[in-house]
């Protein structure tokens, strides 16, 4: 059993990773692993192969960054040869990045079976890439594998029949299992000079609020208060970085004394880090997950989430783009007047060993 596995982006390889290493189980599954190169430098990339123990890529389709359009077709023409030499008898994609729609259409329209993990999840905001990329990797998937019940949910009403759904838990909550286990002898906080509990981090890097700069001002106008109370260590995304350098917002951040600019870190620095904040603030998908399991406050800057199940029950605070309403979600967190976090079901270290097991029955079985 040939599956081709596909990587691209950040969040890719912490996903992909538990998943490389379930196969070992399977004698007769030949996992290959091809990355896209969506994500090239050495911080965004490689650092999590080393960390995350993810075998070095069989193929490197070496991208790089470009416009949706030139980035999401450049894929697609690199990766049809792939497909073509190495008949696999599946593909397995995993999150909702450009990489994983340019995939999963490339091989649907070859007849292999696409498998993908992290399905169901919607924002229901057409104007966020992702959203583009679920919607249309769901649809063209034959094996749809849920980390929370509303991914299961959405699923159902856009008609997908019950025999291809399956709810298996959180892959990104196996590695974080995983890597915890680490964190014992690092240094990050010292060498940072910040105390567990004693520092916020922050991230921030979607388009709909690093691209527009009435966006960004909202929000750097709550970061301004809230820095004066709370140290912020903010770790820069690329994307950020360059539309800091090339806006009019560089100098403002320069003079919060308080907030902190890093470069992107590693996986386990990240992890650390995030262990020992007070609170975390964010536009990501995955560090609502990550928190949430780690049951430490998550303040989410944006308007919409596709993981509900992080507010229902987990510690995360939907707030959106909106200064006093960031402000006040911080002020929760500050006067301790949440209610207890839940770990959703299913988030137990496992998910990727319950995924393979069902992806090796599908396979042997006749169609
Ligand atoms: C992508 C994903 C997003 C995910 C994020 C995680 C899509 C549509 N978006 O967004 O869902 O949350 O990854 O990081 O797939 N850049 C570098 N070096 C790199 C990578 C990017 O400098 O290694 C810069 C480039 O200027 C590039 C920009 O960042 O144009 C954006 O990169 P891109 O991969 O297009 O999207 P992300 O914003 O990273």
């Amino acid at each position: 059993m040939k599956i081709l596995n596909i990587v691209g982006a950040r969040p890719n390889f912490v996903k992909i990773a538990p998943i490389m290493e379930a196969y070992k189980a399977y004698p007769d599954i030949e996992p290959i692993l091809v990355h896209t190169g969506q994500h090239y430098d050495k911080k965004m990339s490689d650092s999590f192969f080393e960390t995350l123990g993810i075998p070095d890529p069989d193929v490197h389709l070496g991208i790089g960054s470009g416009s949706h359009a030139a980035q999401t077709a450049a894929i697609m023409v690199a990766f049809e040869p792939i497909v073509l030499e190495h008949k696999p008898d599946a593909l397995l994609v995993v999150g909702d990045v450009n990489s994983t729609v340019a995939c999963s259409l490339v091989a649907t329209k070859l007849h292999v079976p696409v498998i993908h993990v992290e399905a169901g999840l919607r924002s229901h905001d057409r104007g966020m890439p992702e959203e583009v990329n679920r919607i249309v990797t769901d649809a063209i998937s034959s094996m749809l594998f849920c980390t929370e019940e509303s991914g299961v949910d959405n699923l159902r009403k856009e008609g997908v029949p019950d025999e291809k759904i399956f709810f298996t838990g959180n892959v990104m909550i196996d590695t974080l299992v995983k890597q915890q286990k680490k964190l014992g002898g690092l240094t990050t906080l010292e060498d940072l000079g910040v105390q567990a509990g004693g520092y916020g981090l922050l991230t921030l890097h979607r388009p709909s609020n690093v691209d527009d700069p009435e966006v960004f001002a909202r929000i750097l106008d709550a970061l301004e208060v809230i820095q004066q109370d709370l140290p912020l260590l903010f770790p820069m995304h690329p994307r950020t970085r360059n539309n800091m350098q090339a806006g009019r917002f560089g100098e403002r951040i320069q003079k919060m004394t308080n907030l902190r600019l890093l470069d992107p870190l590693d996986y386990l620095g990240f992890l650390h880090l995030m262990s020992a904040s007070k609170v975390v603030l964010t536009d990501s998908g995955g560090i609502q997950e990550e928190t949430t399991y780690l049951k430490v406050p998550c303040i989410t800057i944006r308007e919409n989430t596709e993981r509900p199940i992080t507010c229902e029950i987990g510690s995360n605070q939907l707030v959106g783009t909106q200064t006093e309403r960031i402000l006040e979600a911080y002020q929760h967190v500050h006067q301790g007047t949440l209610r207890a976090p839940q770990v959703p079901p299913l988030w137990d270290g496992r998910a990727a060993e319950r995924i393979v097991a069902a992806i090796h029955g599908a396979l042997s079985s006749p169609a």
